[in-house]
């Protein structure tokens, strides 16, 4: 298939200006604020979608915001591949911390990514991935390099939960039906170390509200007689962890798998450079789960975090004030085996046991949803290795990753099929922080591997 280099070098600057385009539009799901603009960007992907060579693409209406469908069915015999991407990005706060405006992209150079790195919300996570699957089709079908019949599935909810997906695949599972899922909305190892994600954590996400007295009090007048909110709240999360890291939540281990020395032996043999871990965050140590490693600790391993916390007074000055709530949210990941929502359960049971009777609890569970680990013995992982072997030149490493994509798990569910997760951003392309990016190199390189995957998944079907 040497043609795809061709193609991408003849197309490769309309390629990075579509890109741009679709990073202009700031599709934030979280903030009904962007409403019209994740719209917008709906329908330019639905435009897209059309131009790279679908015979079909429908916005599909759900009760949030839309999912576009597109398909190109050559002949079903064919095995069928399905992609699934989303469109919708992070909120870009803070803002400030931007070197440039979120949504007016910009190429740099990086000592990453020294060939320039496109800066924009979303340009990792997932709109340039997603768009690589786009471009890989449009060079498919107008090189006649489709070997097999393709399904995308585009949705506008991922980063807040993906409600409406969850309503729309038991809705649709004959449309949707698949020999693979393509996913490209995680990362690699580094540039000159391919990977291939074999594992995603589940999540159970909550908000913890404190409530102590009626009103905010004055500090003097009350402080040391009623129990401060804010002050109960941060005991609290504090007892949520023991002095070796582990999560006391009676029963929050129970299902997690224990991986043998054996597989643990195998996971460590993964590159992984400790001081240019800390180096690249700027910490003097690490923390975490005891007698764990950080690779382990990041992708097999159970956490517990506080997201955020508030309460009180936090503007200019001091006030002397004891406030009546206090709030957090909270998210676990979870592995696979715990059920996400009797975790949810159990933080809820376990939030309202260990609080005094001098303050009223509230816990309120946002989204979760279950891990996932993809079998590396089938022919789509195979395929999927073949490919990057044939662009990298160097056989892919399987590694298990902290991130989330719960829908995952609901495919498997409904759909019965399993699915590639080929990831080709890196862990310091700052996805969800200040100044995201997304390197020429990986959207291009990714845009080269993905028909190879398609020849060899058809190939070995
Ligand atoms: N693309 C990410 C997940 C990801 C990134 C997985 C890198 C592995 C490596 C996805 O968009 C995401 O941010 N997921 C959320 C969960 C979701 C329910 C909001 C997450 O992991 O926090
Ligand atoms: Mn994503
Ligand atoms: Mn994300």
């Amino acid at each position: 298939m040497e043609s795809i280099n061709n193609y991408i070098k003849q197309h490769k600057q309309r390629f990075l200006d579509e890109l741009i385009a679709l990073l202009k539009i700031p599709s934030v799901s979280a903030d009904t604020a962007f409403k019209k603009e994740v719209l917008l960007t709906a329908d330019f992907v639905m435009e897209q979608l059309k131009k790279a060579g679908c015979d079909t693409v429908e916005l599909c209406e759900t009760p949030g915001y839309p999912i576009i469908y597109g398909e190109k069915i050559i002949d079903k015999n064919l095995p069928t591949v399905l992609v699934y991407g989303h469109y919708d990005v992070q909120p870009p706060d803070p803002i400030e911390l931007w070197d440039s405006p979120p949504f007016e992209p910009v190429i740099k150079k990086t000592e990453l990514h020294p060939e320039g790195a496109i800066f924009a919300r979303g340009a990792c996570d997932d709109k340039g991935q997603m768009y690589m699957h786009i471009k890989a089709f449009e060079y498919m079908t107008s090189s006649s390099n489709l070997p097999c019949n393709v399904k995308f599935m585009i949705e506008g909810e991922e980063e807040v939960g993906s409600e409406s997906l969850s309503w729309f695949v038991p809705r649709n599972i004959e449309k949707l039906k698949n020999d693979v899922i393509l996913i490209s909305d995680t990362g690699m190892i580094a540039n000159d170390i391919p990977s291939i994600t074999t594992g995603l954590r589940g999540l159970s996400y909550v908000e913890a509200e404190i409530t102590g007295p009626n009103r905010d009090l004055h500090s003097g007048l009350y402080g040391g007689a009623v129990a401060n909110p804010i002050n109960i709240l941060n005991k609290m999360i504090a007892s949520l962890h023991d002095e070796n890291n582990f999560i006391t939540i009676p029963g929050f281990y129970d299902n997690v798998e224990e991986l043998s020395k054996e597989e643990r032996a195998e996971m460590a043999k993964a590159p992984f450079n400790l001081k240019e871990y800390k180096d690249a965050i700027k910490i003097d140590d690490v923390y975490g789960e005891k007698e764990y490693t950080t690779n382990e600790r990041n992708s097999i391993r159970p956490t517990l975090d506080v997201n955020g916390i508030w309460g009180g007074y936090t503007g200019e000055g001091a006030k002397t004030v004891i406030a009546s709530k206090a709030y957090a949210k909270i998210s676990m990941r979870l592995v696979p085996n715990q059920d996400w929502k009797r975790i949810t359960n159990l933080f809820v049971k376990h939030f309202e046991n260990i609080a005094p009777n001098a303050v009223a609890v509230k816990v309120t569970p946002h989204h979760g949803g279950q891990g996932y680990v993809t079998p590396i013995n089938t022919t789509a992982y195979e395929a999927a290795s073949k490919a990057y072997e044939t662009t990298f030149g160097k056989t892919p490493i399987p590694q298990r990753s902290g991130g989330s994509i719960p829908i995952v798990a609901l495919f498997e569910e409904y759909l019965k099929s399993k699915t590639i997760l080929m990831g080709f951003g890196l862990n310091s392309d700052a996805i969800h922080s200040p100044n995201e990016h997304f390197g020429i190199w990986n959207y291009l390189k990714g845009i080269e591997t993905i028909p190879y995957f398609y020849k060899y998944f058809t190939e070995l079907h």
